[in-house]
C-alpha cells in the first residue's frame, strides 16, 4: 500500500510491478500519477487516522510505503504491531514529518553538525530565538515541505527587523501543515553548494550510498539536479558517516534522501527524507545501475543490492505549470525529444496550478564528461515543453 501517489510514487510502482507486486495506491485526489498504474486505488485524507485505519483494515497490506510526509504517522506504530512492514519504519516516517524530531536527533543526540537553531511558539519567542541564532536566518514551520511557509530574514536594520520577523511568523502560520504553530529559526548557512546523498539501508544491516547529487532550489523546490556532484572526497566521507548514523538511528530498510550543505567551514546536515527524493529523479537518466526507485524496491522487499555503480553522468530539470487548469497538454515535445542523450517524463497529473511540477527533462553522457553541459541540455529541453491546460 503506497501512501501518496505522486510522480515519485509512480516510478516506484513501475519498479515494484516489474517485481510482480500487487499495489494499492492512495492519495487525497483521484487519478494521481501512481494510481494510474497501480492495481487498486483509494482516495482519502491521509491525515485522518480513522480513514487510514479503515483502508488498512480493508486491504490488509503486507507493506505500507509512505511517499509523502503529510500522513497521520502516529498510526504507523500500531500497524507495525499488527506485523505490517512500515517503510522504512514507523519511527523513521513519524520523525521525518516533524523538523523538530529530526533536528534534535541529529544535533543533540547524534552530534551531527547543523546550522544553529532555536524553536519558537509565538512571535515574541521568535524574536528571542532570532537574537540567539543571528541574522541572516531561515524561519520554517515545523511541519511543512517544498519550502512552504519558509522565509529568510536578512535585514539588520532594527526598525524593519520586527516587521520582517512578524511577516515570517505569519507566513509560517499560513504555510504550515496541520495545527502545529511552532516554528524553527535556523542560522543561514552560506553554502557553496548543497547535495542529496541517496542512502540505502538494507534488511541485512549494510548501508549503501549513491554517488552524490547536486541541486539548485528556488521557492523551496528543486529546479535542477545533477549527478555526480563535485565534492571533495573528505567531505563526501563525512556526509556518508553522518547519513549512516542518522538512518541507523531512525531504523528500517529503504532509500533515504539525506540533504547536506557544503560550506567553507565544512559539511552541514540539513534534513532527510525517509523515501525516494525528488532530486533523485536524475537517476531516471540511467546514471546508476539501479534508479532510486529500483533501489527502494529491492531494499523494501529485502532483495540483494550487490553494488551501486555510476553508469553515466546525468541531470534533470523540472517542467512546471504556470496556471490553474485541468487535463493539460504538452506542446513542444517534438523539439524536446529530438535531442540525443536525453529523455522526458510526463507525470500525468490531471490538474495544473502555478509552479506545480508536471514533468521532468533528463539528459546524460558518458562517465567523465562535463556535468555542466549535461545540466544545460536538461534545462534547454525543459524550457521547450509548455504545459497548457484545456481551455
Ligand atoms: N539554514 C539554511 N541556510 C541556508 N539555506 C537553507 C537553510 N535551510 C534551508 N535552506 C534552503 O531552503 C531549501 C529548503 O529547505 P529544507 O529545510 O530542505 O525544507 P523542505 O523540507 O521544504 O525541503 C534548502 O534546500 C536550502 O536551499
Ligand atoms: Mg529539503
Amino acid at each position: 500500500m503506497l501512501l501518496g501517489s505522486g510522480e515519485l510514487g509512480k516510478e516506484f510502482v513501475i519498479a515494484v510491478k516489474r517485481l510482480g507486486q500487487y499495489v494499492i495506491a492512495v492519495d487525497s485526489y483521484n487519478d494521481a500519477p501512481a494510481q494510474q498504474i497501480a492495481d487498486e486505488r483509494e482516495v482519502i485524507n491521509m491525515l485522518d487516522g480513522v480513514e487510514l485505519d479503515r483502508i488498512v483494515a480493508k486491504h490488509k497490506p503486507d507493506i505500507i510505503i509512505p511517499e509523502i510526509e503529510a500522513i497521520r504517522t502516529e498510526r504507523f506504530y500500531d500497524y507495525e504491531k499488527q506485523n505490517i512492514q512500515v517503510v522504512p519504519s514507523a519511527r523513521a516516517a513519524d520523525f521525518t514529518m516533524n523538523r523538530k524530531a529530526i533536528r534534535d536527533l541529529a544535533a543533540k543526540e547524534l552530534g551531527l553538525k547543523t546550522a544553529k537553531y532555536e524553536y519558537a511558539n509565538s512571535l515574541d519567542e521568535l524574536i528571542a530565538a532570532i537574537k540567539v541564532v543571528g541574522i541572516p536566518c531561515v524561519v520554517k514551520p515545523l511541519m511543512s515541505s517544498s519550502g512552504k511557509g519558509q522565509s529568510v530574514i536578512k535585514t539588520d536594520d532594527s526598525a524593519s527587523l520586527i516587521t520582517s520577523i512578524q511577516k515570517a511568523w505569519e507566513y509560517a502560520q499560513a504555510g504550515k501543515r496541520g495545527d502545529y504553530t511552532e516554528v524553527i529559526a535556523e542560522a543561514f548557512v552560506k553554502f557553496n553548494s548543497e547535495i542529496t546523498l541517496l542512502t540505502v539501508t538494507q534488511k541485512n544491516g549494510t548501508t549503501l550510498f549513491c554517488p552524490p547529487i547536486g541541486h539548485r532550489q528556488e521557492r523551496g523546490d528543486y529546479q535542477e539536479s545533477w549527478q555526480p556532484a563535485d565534492i571533495h572526497a573528505d567531505y563526501l566521507k563525512e556526509a556518508q558517516a553522518m547519513a549512516e548514523k542518522i538512518t541507523k538511528a531512525l531504523t528500517g530498510a529503504g532509500i533515504w534522501g539525506v540533504e547536506f550543505f557544503l560550506a567553507d567551514d565544512g559539511v552541514y546536515f540539513s534534513e532527510l527524507s525517509s523515501r525516494p527524493h525528488d532530486t533523485g529523479m536524475v537517476t531516471l537518466a540511467g546514471t546508476q545501475n539501479f534508479s532510486e526507485f529500483e533501489l527502494h524496491a529491492r531494499a523494501v522487499l529485502g532483495l540483494p543490492i550487490p553494488e551501486i555503480t555510476l553508469e553515466r553522468i546525468g541531470a534533470s530539470a523540472v517542467i512546471l505549470a504556470d496556471k490553474e487548469g485541468i487535463a493539460p497538454s504538452y506542446a513542444g515535445m517534438e523539439r524536446a525529444m529530438a535531442y540525443k542523450q536525453s529523455d522526458l517524463r510526463i507525470f500525468g497529473k490531471p490538474v495544473t496550478r502555478p509552479y506545480r511540477r508536471m514533468a521532468v527533462a533528463l539528459a546524460y553522457d558518458k562517465v567523465g564528461s562535463n556535468v555542466d553541459v549535461v545540466k544545460q541540455r536538461a534545462i534547454e529541453i525543459a524550457g521547450m515543453v509548455k504545459v497548457s491546460p484545456s481551455p
